[in-house]
């Protein structure tokens, strides 16, 4: 499941030792590890013409108001919450929510248990952390990590939480577990930015593509969740992509026009910093982004100063200003990369004038370059539809799901894999993409 991680190619060994150097030889890469798998296969385009319905009332409460987007299968659940407390939104979204997060909760808890039991030594965790999870159970690993991570977190992030637990009749701790395993696992995932020259018409336009585990049946009940704070302490709008019971941001955007998007990096080389257990979780780093910050530069600052946690590539654009920056991200350093100065620099993963990208993972030739073909490919023509029909599909990435952001326009396209039951190819980047417009969301009244 957490694909890359485990292939460190046998094979691989002699190209690595030529790759490595010729890196050094050039300058380009310092002290390189291991790369990931060699995959330069590509996939057929994605012609399904994408859902540009509108949104199907579905229920209300007093605080919040579900619709569903999209047909057939691939349908959506969009969910409004209002309030002036993280329970006020929480409260609302167990309620109207209830049935999907008592399907989703218990069968992606179950598996990923399993799964991260059976993977342990390849998650490279602490030994420590490791030990804890192989004498005490995963349950008591994950209390012990919210325990170190506690101090750093928004108190408005558990009383959603609690307030989700509470209307929804399901158990805190595992709501507050759920929530701590993005941070043991690695999703490869890709992603980009790209302005000016490099879009269609100049737009600004962000690429996150989440390859995670499609075997824990996240993908059953995806959920977009507007939140609309009435208060200023709360942020302002912003629109989080994931699943029944998570609120965690993986994928968003928000009214301020700011887009957000990440990869967890498993090959990565000397130039990363340590790791650490203790700090922010990456997925409230994000949330924080969207939720409170106005600016690329409040973004960039906050990424700068937070406790940050483990190897990341973190992408954030801002449709205001026209731009994107890409971030090399761990504990102990981190790098902000503009079209200027991108890394890793080699010659599988070149810069492109307006554009930021990486494709799957740090140390990762074989899809670091198709992204990088693909981009250069349709240069200046690009747009959303261009991109799920033609990049997505043909870099074959985003198998959970697929988020593609307009903003310029307040637009976001999603896809997600194929539920328990459908039809149909697995992969998001195969499947029907809904279109979502912010403008109109973000401006919903209770
Ligand atoms: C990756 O696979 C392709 C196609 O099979 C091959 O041409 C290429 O040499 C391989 N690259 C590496 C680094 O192994
Ligand atoms: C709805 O939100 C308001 C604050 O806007 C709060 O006072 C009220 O208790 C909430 N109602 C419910 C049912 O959560
Ligand atoms: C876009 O392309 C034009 C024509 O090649 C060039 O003059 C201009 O400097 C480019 N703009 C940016 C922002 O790179
Ligand atoms: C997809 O992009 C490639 C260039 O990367 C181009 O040759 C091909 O015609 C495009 N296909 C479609 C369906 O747009």
């Amino acid at each position: 499941m957490f694909d890359c991680n485990y292939f460190y190619y046998i094979f691989f060994g002699f190209v690595l030792v030529v790759q490595t150097s010729l890196a050094h030889k050039t300058g380009i890469l310092k002290n390189v590890g291991a790369f990931c798998a060699n995959d330069t296969t590509r996939g057929d385009p994605n012609l399904i013409p994408i859902d540009v319905g509108q949104p199907r009332f579905i229920n209300k409460v007093e605080n919040g108001t579900l619709y569903q987007i999209g047909s057939g299968e691939d349908q959506v659940w969009l969910i409004h919450v209002y309030g002036n407390s993280g329970y006020d939104f929480g409260y609302a979204y167990g309620t109207l929510l209830r049935d999907q997060i008592h399907k989703v909760l218990p069968r992606a808890w179950a598996h990923f248990e399993q799964e991260i039991i059976d993977a342990l030594k390849d998650l490279k965790l602490p030994k420590w952390f490791e030990e804890l999870i192989a004498e005490k159970g995963l349950p008591i690993a994950l209390d012990i990590q919210n325990d170190l991570v506690r101090k750093y977190m928004d108190e408005e992030v558990y009383n959603e939480m609690r307030g989700i637990a509470d209307a929804a009749q399901i158990d805190y701790k595992t709501v507050v577990r759920l929530h701590m395993l993005g941070e043991i696992t690695r999703g490869r995932c890709s992603l980009y930015g790209l302005w000016g020259n490099a879009t269609l018409g100049g737009k600004t336009l962000q690429l996150r593509a989440l390859d995670w585990d499609v075997d824990g049946g996240l993908q059953d009940y995806p959920v977009i969740t507007i939140y609309h704070p009435g208060t200023s302490k709360l942020g302002h709008p912003f629109a989080n992509v994931a699943w029944a019971g998570y609120i965690g941001t993986l994928t968003g955007m928000s009214s301020y026009r700011l887009g957000i998007s990440e990869i967890g990096v498993s090959f990565p080389d000397d130039t990363f910093g340590d790791e650490s257990m203790s700090g922010l979780p990456f997925i409230f780093v994000e949330r924080y982004i969207l939720q409170y910050t106005e600016t690329l530069d409040d973004a960039l600052s906050f990424i700068a100063n937070v406790r940050r946690t483990c190897h990341l590539i973190l992408g954030v654009a801002d449709g205001k200003l026209g731009t994107a920056r890409m971030i090399q991200y761990s504990h102990s350093k981190v790098n902000f990369f503009d079209d200027q100065n991108l890394q890793p620099l080699a010659d599988w993963h070149p810069r492109i004038p307006n554009a930021i990208y990486s494709g799957m993972d740090w140390l990762c030739p074989s899809r670091q370059y198709k992204l990088y073909r693909a981009i250069v490919d349709q240069y200046g023509q690009i747009t959303p539809e261009l991109s799920i029909k033609n990049i997505t599909s043909v870099v074959k990435t985003g198998d959970l799901h697929v988020g593609v952001y307009d903003l310029t326009d307040n637009i976001m396209y999603v896809a997600n894999a194929r539920g328990t039951g459908e039809q149909g190819p697995m992969e998001a980047y195969k499947r029907q993409f809904v279109k979502v417009d912010l403008n109109v969301e973000f401006a919903r009244t209770r």
